[in-house]
C-alpha cells in the first residue's frame, strides 16, 4: 500500500458494488468523484449518512460530482440495508456502495487504520477531479458522522480553484469573496479579475468571486 496524498493520481481498481462491477476510473468517465468509506452496514451514524448522501443527489449532480461509497461488508448485506435506510432516511439510494469483503480498495486507500480498528474502515473520504487526480483528503472517526454540506462548500472551492487564479479564505462559501492568488502581479490583476479588487495588504488582496454574474 502506497501512501496516497494530493495531487497523485487516484489508484485505479475493479469492485463489485450494488450496481454491479465498477472499474473505478471508467466509472468515473470525465466527472468528479467522491469516493467514501464507512465502518460498517446496519449501524446508524452510517445510515443516516448514506440516507444524506441519496438526498445530496442534485446538489452533486449539479457540480458534475459522483458518489461511491464503500465498506468491507458483502452485497447481499449492502441490498438488504439499503431497504433500511431508504425506510428511514426517507429517500431512496442512487449511488452504488462498494461491497470490499477482500478489502482490496480498502487497503490500496488506506481506508482501514489498525490502532482505531483493525477490522473496519474508519470514514475516509476521496474527492477525485475530473483528470482523476485527488483534491481532497479526509478522515474522521467511526464516532463522528460526516458533514457533507462541508464536502459541497469544498468541492465548490476546489472547482473555482481549478479554473480561476485564486484560493478561498476562511469559512469561506459560494458567492463571497476570495483572495487572488500570490502568483498574480498586481499589473494582471486588472485584466484577470475586471470586477475589480480591494488590498489589504500587498500580500492579501481581495476580489468579488469571478465566475459568478
Ligand atoms: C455508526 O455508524 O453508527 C457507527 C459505526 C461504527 C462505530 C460506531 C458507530
Amino acid at each position: 500500500m502506497a501512501t496516497i496524498r494530493l495531487g497523485d493520481e487516484a489508484p485505479n481498481f475493479t469492485a463489485n458494488s450494488t450496481e454491479g462491477t465498477i472499474n473505478f476510473h471508467e466509472w468515473l468517465g470525465d466527472s468528479w468523484g467522491i469516493l467514501f468509506s464507512h465502518p460498517a452496514d446496519y449501524t446508524p451514524v452510517c445510515t443516516t449518512e448514506l440516507g444524506t448522501v441519496a438526498k445530496y443527489k442534485d446538489a452533486f449532480d449539479k457540480r458534475n460530482v459522483k458518489v461511491v461509497a464503500l465498506s468491507v461488508d458483502g452485497l447481499d448485506s449492502h441490498n438488504d440495508w439499503i431497504k433500511d435506510i431508504n425506510e428511514t432516511q426517507h429517500t431512496t439510494v442512487n449511488f452504488p456502495i462498494i461491497a470490499d469483503e477482500d478489502r482490496k480498495v480498502s487497503e490500496l486507500y488506506d481506508m482501514i487504520h489498525p490502532n482505531a480498528n483493525d477490522k473496519l474502515t474508519v470514514r475516509s473520504v476521496f474527492v477525485i477531479g475530473a483528470d482523476k487526480k485527488v483534491k481532497l483528503i479526509i478522515t474522521y472517526p467511526a464516532s463522528t458522522g460526516r458533514n457533507f454540506d462541508e464536502l459541497l462548500r469544498v468541492i465548490d472551492s476546489l472547482q473555482l480553484t481549478a479554473y480561476h487564479k485564486v484560493a478561498t479564505p476562511a469559512n469561506w462559501n459560494n458567492g463571497e469573496d476570495v483572495v487572488i492568488s500570490p502568483s498574480i502581479s498586481n499589473e494582471e490583476i486588472p485584466a484577470l479579475f475586471p470586477k475589480g479588487h480591494k488590498e489589504i495588504k500587498p500580500y492579501l488582496r481581495m476580489t468579488p468571486q469571478p465566475n459568478l454574474n
